[in-house]
């Protein structure tokens, strides 16, 4: 069976969504770790429910980037993860890790990018900026992860209307059940090799032609 290493730095919400569908057989792969850079997140709890090895790499205990991305390597190496899913995950990755699994790492990110991402926008910033923006639609966005923060090709988007009376706390709800149908569905199709990276565009291989193209 493949081998997902899922990293996260909150509540684990994605992550559960990930479980749930590989416990209904949609996914052919399983999770061999999770990953936390903080050590409340409850996503390490969700994981351990579930007997998934699950370890908090901490990234304030570490001096710099490097050495924070290299522990992280050598925990993923040593679960033999081929593909990781960042499901809410606040650190940023090496260029070393990214080179390491490229095209082999997917993020979710609660907009429409390239509207509301990049450096500063995770988490509740982003719906607060889209409310203060005015914009009247916003949504998610499942992509692969490159050097860059949030700049890599898009695998899935899908948009939630901003509505009039919305707060940050009702517009990410509704964000977040989209997330929740998203990411499972990429991590599907990850799994089998079938997003193939053209550019900057995600072409979704038939099953039919997996092996060989
Ligand atoms: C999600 O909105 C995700 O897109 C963002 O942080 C939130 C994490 O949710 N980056 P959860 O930890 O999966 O519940």
């Amino acid at each position: 069976m493949k081998g997902i290493g899922v990293l996260l730095s909150g509540g684990g919400t994605n992550l559960q969504a990930i479980i749930d569908t590989i416990e209904h057989g949609n996914i052919a792969a399983d999770i061999n770790l999770v990953l936390s850079d903080r050590p409340d997140a409850y996503g390490l709890i969700r994981a351990e429910k579930r007997g998934i090895p699950a370890y908090c790499i901490n990234r304030k205990k570490f001096k710099d980037a490097g050495s924070f991305n290299e522990a992280i390597l050598e925990k993923l190496t040593a679960h033999h993860v081929e593909y990781i899913v960042l499901a809410g995950y606040l650190s940023i990755l090496s260029p070393k890790l990214v080179e390491c699994y490229r095209n082999k790492i997917i993020n979710i990110h609660p907009s429409l990018i390239p509207a509301f991402c990049g450096k500063g926008y995770y988490g509740d910033k982003v719906h607060q900026a889209v409310l203060d923006y005015g914009v009247k639609l916003t949504g998610a966005t499942v992509h692969f992860v490159d050097e860059g923060t949030d700049t890599g090709p898009i695998i899935f988007q899908k948009a939630v209307e901003v509505l009039p009376d919305d707060t940050v706390e009702t517009l990410s709800r509704r964000v977040l059940a989209v997330e929740h149908e998203l990411l499972p569905k990429a991590v599907a199709l990850l799994v089998q090799d079938r997003l193939k990276v053209s550019g900057r565009k995600v072409i979704l291989k038939s099953s039919g032609m997996m092996s060989n193209s």
